[in-house]
């Protein structure tokens, strides 16, 4: 079975073309604190804290063929990201889709990248301030940009080449909690570094212990004796994650998440990567070693992420953008 080349049907399948839309939408739309404005003049104060700090939580959704894809599983991911790092959403849940509805329909796209952030925002002045987290005016920020594959037609169809990061480890979840989908991202950019260093195109995390954690920006799967485990902690609880176990119980196969120790990668059967922005991504070698023996991927992963696609098209869990908004 060959994987499905999702990207090539989004160029050129009609039910993905581009609806018309003004000029200035051309690379994307956004949502900044209070107006929308095309992405290209989307800016943000440099002192608001999410710049300085880090200091922010953020969720991505897709859409594809018109409609977004579980976009109220994301919408209560946000929610508890904002919870668990005590940062207020100056909307509520249903101006938030409303934000997310209009800056996809002003920009006309059929598939796209749809990010979304509350910030703490810029930072009170007065002494003592700084311990109140009332005292922070938190800051919505939103952008829509053509969808684009973090890993390519070609690169899934071939499976990745990927390393277990021997310089970093995931950042402990009582540091940062990586449930709370948030904008600390250097142990995962430096993991990402140290996989070009190594001649390899993506990288996985363990914790301390050598327990799996997850891929930068992506949760990680292996299979083991024609079962898919996946971390269970220290990791984002990723929808596309959560996407995969409900493909297994559709497909009748066994699927978990448990601990992984990160020694386990090289011998599994096969491995794959899931994120919004890739789908399911086959990997092919683990530190140089091809993955189950074999030059590509496994059947598993194809079929996983062959039934995503035809799944999503078919109207899984989707809310249909309304483009009438542009107007
Ligand atoms: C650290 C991390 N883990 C996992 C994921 C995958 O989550 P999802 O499938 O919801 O996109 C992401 C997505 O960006 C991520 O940043």
């Amino acid at each position: 079975m060959e994987i499905i080349r999702a990207g090539e049907i989004m160029l050129t399948d009609p039910a993905h073309q581009r609806l018309p839309h003004e000029p200035a939408y051309g690379l994307g739309a956004a949502f900044i604190a209070d107006r929308f404005c095309p992405l290209i003049e989307a800016t943000i104060p440099i002192t608001d804290c999410g710049f300085m700090h880090a200091d922010a939580v953020y969720d991505v959704v897709s859409v594809s063929r018109g409609s977004f894809f579980r976009l109220e599983q994301h919408q209560a991911r946000f929610a508890r990201s904002c919870d668990a790092i005590r940062v207020r959403n100056p909307f509520g849940r249903e101006e938030e889709a409303e934000i997310l509805h209009k800056i996809v329909a002003l920009a006309g796209l059929r598939d796209a990248y749809v990010w979304w952030t509350v910030t703490r925002g810029l930072p009170p002045l007065g002494r003592g301030d700084m311990i109140d987290a009332d005292r922070f005016e938190s800051r919505f920020y939103a952008f829509a940009a053509p969808f684009i594959f973090v890993a390519d037609d070609e690169q899934r169809a071939r499976g990745l080449d990927v390393i277990v990061s021997r310089e970093r480890v995931r950042i402990s979840p009582r540091a940062v909690d990586p449930r709370a989908k948030n904008f600390h991202w250097l142990d995962m950019q430096m993991a990402l570094f140290e996989a070009g260093d190594r001649g390899a195109e993506w990288s996985v995390l363990p914790d301390e212990d050598g327990y799996l954690t997850e891929a930068a920006g992506a949760n990680v799967f292996v299979v083991r004796d024609g079962t898919v485990l996946t971390p269970d902690a220290g990791c984002l609880e990723g929808i596309t994650r959560e996407s995969v176990f409900d493909l297994c119980a559709e497909l009748g196969i066994p699927s978990k998440a448990t601990r992984v120790r990160a020694s386990e990668l090289p011998d599994a059967q096969e491995v794959f990567l899931t994120t919004t922005a890739g789908s399911i991504m086959p990997v092919r070698s683990v530190d140089g070693e091809l993955v189950g023996g074999r030059d590509g991927p496994g059947e598993i992963s194809t079929a996983l992420h062959n039934h995503y696609w035809e799944r999503r098209w078919a109207g899984w869990d989707a809310t249909p953008v309304r483009y009438d908004l542009a107007i």
